[in-house]
């Protein structure tokens, strides 16, 4: 009996690998933690039965040729898996797997970190005192705006998107939804929320948090005409991708004063930034933190390895991506 071959792309957080190689798998664990250069990648995938790929890994028909017609699993450690051409995969008969749920709450603590941070102009005060900029306390310097009685537009209201909501909801937010699929009514009601169209939430949100993943439907979702709709006292929060918003049209809109501010944990073009951002205070700028807390990164790794071992076991897996 051959032994299924694994590739890991690169280090993960507890003891995961090791249990994949204790359950009688060939593992080869890239015990490193930047992104694995491509040819690296497309070399060291050949053969394998099973890919456990992060985020910045491309996993497209170039890279399933090179794999080969025995890889039945790419195991993404990521909710968001728009790494991964779906489409391809399931055509070549690849199951495709990520790990959503154990990261809801830690990127919805950014997400309200994010609210805060771009409302209370956190950035620019932490950075003023950092770089020795002398200060003193004065009665309306670093004014910034409170969310009691605000609104919070959520555009995706998924697991991530109600989680922010209840957060805001605790800071005595109203809430508005917007997406493709409405949530359970239940839902709604308990958080006091409503359901409306993109157009109505943006007009009459303080702070719009976006949390839909991204597809070619959502590229760009929040462009131009969408940051003109909103309004100049308001707030742009991103922890979901870079490319729902048009990020040129983003700095176009900060510089017109057609919105007040951003708090980005996202880009487009990771980990470049666009230069129009780096150098305003009204932004808030974090490095995709979103799901960074040791728990939830080592709870994303333990789903991987456990739908891996599952396919590899020929059960179903546990967090399967429908193609
Ligand atoms: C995800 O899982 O989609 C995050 O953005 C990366 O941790």
């Amino acid at each position: 009996m051959t032994v299924p071959r694994v590739l890991v792309t690169a280090h993960l957080p507890g003891d995961a690998p090791a249990r994949l190689a204790a359950a009688g798998h060939d593992v080869t664990y890239r015990d490193v933690v930047t992104a694995m250069p491509r040819e690296e990648l497309l070399a060291a995938v050949v053969g394998v039965d099973a890919l456990v790929a992060m985020m910045v890994d491309r996993v497209d028909a170039e890279l399933l040729d090179a794999a080969g017609p025995q890889l039945r699993v790419v195991a993404d450690v990521v909710v968001g898996y728009d790494n991964i051409d779906v489409a391809a995969c399931t055509e070549r008969g690849v199951l495709v797997t990520n790990t959503p749920g154990v990261l809801t709450d830690a990127t919805a603590d950014i997400a309200m970190a994010l609210v805060l941070m771009t409302t209370r102009r956190l950035g620019a005060a932490e950075r003023r005192v950092r770089t020795g900029e002398p200060w003193q306390w004065n009665f309306t310097a670093d004014l910034g705006t409170g969310l009691r009685g605000k609104t919070l537009g959520i555009v995706g209201p998924g697991a991530i998107g109600l989680a922010t909501a209840r957060r805001a909801a605790a800071f005595g937010m109203e809430i508005l939804l917007a997406g493709r699929s409405a949530p359970d009514p239940g839902v709604v009601d308990g958080l006091g929320a409503r359901v409306v169209e993109l157009d109505e939430l943006l007009a009459a949100s303080d702070v719009v948090s976006l949390h839909t993943p991204l597809s070619a439907a959502t590229h760009h979702l929040i462009g131009a005409a969408e940051l003109r709709a909103m309004r100049p006292t308001a707030h742009l929060v991103n922890t979901a991708r870079g490319a729902v918003v048009d990020e040129a049209a983003l700095v176009s809109a900060l510089e017109a004063g057609e919105i007040a501010g951003a708090g980005l944990d996202v880009y487009e073009d990771e980990p470049r930034v666009h230069p129009g951002l780096l150098g305003r205070d009204d932004v808030v700028l974090l490095p995709h933190v979103g799901s960074a807390t040791v728990e939830t990164r080592t709870a994303m790794a333990d789903l991987a390895i456990a739908n891996v071992r599952a396919v590899l076991a020929g059960d179903e897996p546990v967090t399967p991506v429908r193609g």
